[in-house]
């Protein structure tokens, strides 16, 4: 679905991605953990092409996209749910469903308007409401939501739990592991690095711009390198 190789970026002149090296098979849900700052925000971005990779290359369902525009990277399938959400506070919850299906024909929004309804009540009970009423929970599912109105192949998700009550934080997830059930590989990137590796198949520990660890999710947890520097166990 998804192959990373040699991926390097910077700001300015200052580099923040090493060189990242990670695949995202089809059907998978891949975490990339790490502290603040690890540079997992700029390796979404770069993905999502918002930001300027400076060497390597991304390839997705096949194509090389590195230097693809991000609307086209949106258009054939690779959605980012970006941090902090960006929802539109002043729309309402229905204005900012819409929005996510700019590109398409109105019968199609009804009926997958329909289905983000089914799958979030919550959200189908204030579609009226401004998003900006919304708790941080129930804006992250309409973040989520919205994402899914493009139909995506590959869901990107930057730090989903981040700032939510632990019942919410355990109910966001549990529905970035539905995903699976709509054919929809996920790509997270998480500071819970718990959280995250708990619904994952495989995760990758990224420090400072650089892959430190990567291996199957159970495994990445059973770690004592990892569980002593990233799970607080
Ligand atoms: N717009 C920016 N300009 C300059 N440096 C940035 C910018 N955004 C992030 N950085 C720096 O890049 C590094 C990686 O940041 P980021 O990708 O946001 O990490 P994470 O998402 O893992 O917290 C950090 O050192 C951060 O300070
Ligand atoms: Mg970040």
């Amino acid at each position: 679905m998804l192959t990373v190789e040699g991926l390097r970026s910077r700001y300015g002149r200052i580099e923040v991605l090493h060189g990242i090296d990670l695949t995202v098979a089809s059907g998978e849900i891949v975490s990339v953990v790490g502290a603040n700052g690890a540079g997992k925000t700029t390796l979404l971005r770069c993905l999502s092409g918002v930001q300027p990779v400076s060497t390597g290359t991304i390839t997705f369902r096949g194509d090389l996209i590195t230097t693809v525009p991000a609307h086209r990277r949106a258009a054939r399938g690779l959605a980012q749910v970006p941090e902090a959400r960006q929802i539109f506070t002043n729309l309402t919850v229905e204005e900012n469903l819409r929005l996510g299906a700019y590109l398409f024909a109105d019968e199609r929004v009804d009926k997958d308007m329909a289905e983000a309804f089914a799958m979030f009540p919550i959200l189908k009970e204030k579609r009226n409401l401004a998003a900006g009423g919304l708790s941080g929970g129930q804006q992250q599912m309409l973040a989520i939501a919205r994402a899914l109105m493009t139909r995506p192949s590959c869901l990107l998700l930057d730090e989903p739990s981040m700032g939510l009550a632990p019942i919410l934080v355990a109910q966001i997830f549990e529905v970035v592991k539905g995903m699976k059930a709509l054919d929809v590989t996920v790509l997270l990137v998480e500071q819970n690095a718990f959280g995250a590796l708990s619904i994952s198949d495989r995760g990758y520990v990224m420090e400072t711009g650089r892959i430190t660890f990567s291996g199957a999710a159970a495994e990445l947890v059973a770690d004592p390198r990892i569980r002593e520097a990233y799970l607080g166990i």
